[in-house]
């Protein structure tokens, strides 16, 4: 079997029995293009699989956690293939939840989007003084395509969900400490340092009462998962063929590629 291309938007580093997934996108924030995806739910599936990994942590690389889904990209899809997308970006999701290991966020700039909704898939979430995190997708005419709306009030509570999607509010991370989604809020310099000992602590843990007890936790917030993903699914897909959301995501796109002009000169 031919061997495979290592992965070029992430990479996958060992401390003993601690992986650490580092998206490595940083001049676009690492942003979620299809081809990352692909890498990341593969990533996520092998770690699950691998018998010597019992702790994963999860960071970016520069500025950015994760902005989001491309949403350069999103300008350029035809309906279909936006909707192909969203299909690929749940079981992205999924591969991360449902992970039998423990997943630690290490948030350490912008989440925002589906890199909120990233957050959202990990067990513990700490995060940067500098962090900033929402679901702006409003501001594009669009809902959360990757879990926002569900998990966002399974782990905020309803009131402060709704705030969040309603306005696209991005907030600072010490906001998402009161809230409780944030377990630790760090120095930046001091975030991967905590995020590493904290998973050496649950990586001497039992994996199988690791296992049992991400279960029992999601069996006490989504009962209703399945149904209300596939409600949000259909929601962004419809949503994507207004002229309101085209429109946003083409001037998004239109103004990037405009910079990017000026700065060839
Ligand atoms: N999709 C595609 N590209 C993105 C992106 C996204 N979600 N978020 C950031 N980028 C790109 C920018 O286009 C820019 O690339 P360019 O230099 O090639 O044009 C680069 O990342 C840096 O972003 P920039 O906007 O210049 O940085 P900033 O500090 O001024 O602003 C943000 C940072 C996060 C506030 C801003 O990038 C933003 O609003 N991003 C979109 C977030 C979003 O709506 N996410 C949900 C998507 S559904």
């Amino acid at each position: 079997m031919a061997a495979r291309a290592a992965p070029e938007s992430l990479s996958v580093d060992r401390h003993g029995a601690v992986a650490v997934v580092t998206f490595r996108r940083p001049d676009q924030l690492n942003a979620i293009s299809t081809p990352m995806m692909a890498e990341i739910t593969e990533a996520f599936l092998g770690l699950g699989r691998d018998p010597e990994v019992n702790v994963i942590v999860l960071t970016g690389e520069g500025r950015g956690f994760m902005a989001g889904a491309d949403i350069k990209e999103y300008a350029g899809q035809a309906d279909s293939a936006f909707d192909d997308f969203q299909t690929r970006g749940r079981a992205m999701y999924a591969a991360i939840e449902d992970n039998p290991k423990p997943v630690i966020a290490a948030v350490n700039g912008y989440a925002l989007g589906g890199g909120f909704e990233m957050v959202l898939c990990c067990d513990i979430v700490l995060a940067s003084s500098k962090a900033k995190m929402g679901l702006p997708e409003v501001k594009l005419g669009l809902v959360p395509g990757g879990g926002g709306t569900q998990r966002g009030v399974a782990r905020l509570g309803a009131n402060r969900a709704a705030y969040l999607l309603l306005t696209g509010a991005m907030l600072p991370a010490a906001t998402f400490a009161d809230y409780g989604l944030v377990a630790e809020l760090t120095e930046p310099d001091d975030l991967m340092p905590r995020a590493l000992a904290l998973a050496g602590e649950l990586a001497t843990a039992s994996p199988d009462a690791i296992r049992e007890l991400k279960t029992l936790v999601h069996f006490a917030t989504r009962n209703e998962l399945p149904a209300g993903l596939d409600r949000e699914g259909e929601a962004v897909r419809s949503l994507f063929r207004t002229d309101f959301a085209k429109a946003r995501v083409r001037e998004f796109a239109e103004k990037s590629a405009a910079r990017e002009r000026e700065k060839r000169g």
